[in-house]
């Protein structure tokens, strides 16, 4: 049994995936929805705009294979809330699948004998209304494997491995943590400025944001030097330009967030690279200015 925790976009899109495929999963809330899962019933339209409605069960025993799709600011708070209501197993295995990076430590430190395996994504939904999600894109859903051998992962985690093996864009990853750094890179640059000022992600071409994002990056290559070496200043700097052009017509994820007066991912995005610069006593001022307009605006919004 998989249990899913979060139904927002990206849960339901994993709860897609059991359905089609028969595998068994149910469903425990994020801490923000109410604990009862009222809405029992998932519309999800794929992107081929066929129309499911999928059955919602909510997670009646103790999970022991746990997906986390909850934002980052969530996780803790939710995975207390489980183990409170013994609906954890101590040992279990939790893949944690969110934007930003730092959560891992938290989830290890509550449940010291849990398998903590990170995940990625590229898949895009959104929701119309509750319970109603719309795929907008497919991507890949890429999972971390901790050992040198990738059979290992099918001994010791068969029910991930089982999601992993009906779905063909979802994979193990030796080196999940290269990926999930240039991940929060593209999210250090894109988020905080689209969101401060409140437009899309392909206005960041305009000529006037060239020696800020020159800045930003800049201070990311002084992390990125330590923390994934492999990456190339060159290929950082591609890759946030690519996915800028990419993403032209879209709002990132924090701009909705400033803009819908919701609570930002800023302290698992800037702020993980923030502490990590802290942690190899490098300063980072650019960074840090924009990871202090984010928290300002938060606070005005609330
Ligand atoms: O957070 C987001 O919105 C996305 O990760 C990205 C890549 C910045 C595109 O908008």
């Amino acid at each position: 049994m998989l249990t899913i925790l979060g139904c927002g976009a990206i849960g339901s899109t994993i709860a897609h995936q059991c359905f089609i495929n028969q595998i068994d999963f149910n469903v425990v809330m994020a801490p923000t929805e109410s604990a009862q899962l009222q809405h029992k019933l998932l519309r999800f339209t794929d992107i081929n705009k066929q129309k499911f409605t999928i059955p919602l069960s909510p997670a009646s025993q103790t999970a022991t294979n746990l997906i986390v799709t909850v934002k980052a600011y969530q996780v803790e708070t939710a995975i207390k809330q489980l183990l409170q209501q013994q609906m954890i197993a101590a040992d279990a295995n939790i893949v944690l699948l969110h934007n930003g990076m730092g959560t891992k430590a938290i989830v290890e430190a509550l449940l010291p004998k849990a398998n903590v395996l990170l995940a990625t994504t590229t898949y895009a939904a959104y929701s119309e209304k509750k319970r109603d999600v719309v795929q907008t894109g497919i991507g890949q859903l890429q999972i971390e494997n901790p050992f040198a051998n990738i059979n290992e992962c099918s001994e010791r985690f068969p029910v991930i491995n089982q999601l992993i093996g009906v779905w063909s864009q979802a994979s193990w990853q030796a080196n999940i943590n290269e990926i999930l750094w240039k991940k929060l890179f593209i999210n250090c640059v894109i988020n905080p400025l689209t969101a401060i000022h409140q437009f899309k992600n392909g206005q960041l071409r305009e000529r006037r944001f060239s020696a800020e994002i020159h800045e930003l990056l800049a201070e990311i290559y002084q992390i990125s030097a330590h923390v994934c070496p492999a990456l190339s200043d060159a290929e950082i700097k591609q890759t946030v330009y690519e996915v800028i052009d990419k993403t032209a017509d879209n709002y990132s994820s924090m701009n909705r967030d400033i803009a819908n007066n919701r609570k930002t991912e800023i302290d698992f995005i800037s702020g993980f690279l923030l502490k990590t610069a802290a942690e190899l006593s490098i300063d980072l001022p650019k960074h840090q200015a924009l990871y202090q307009q984010i928290k300002h605006l938060e606070t005005s919004n609330s």
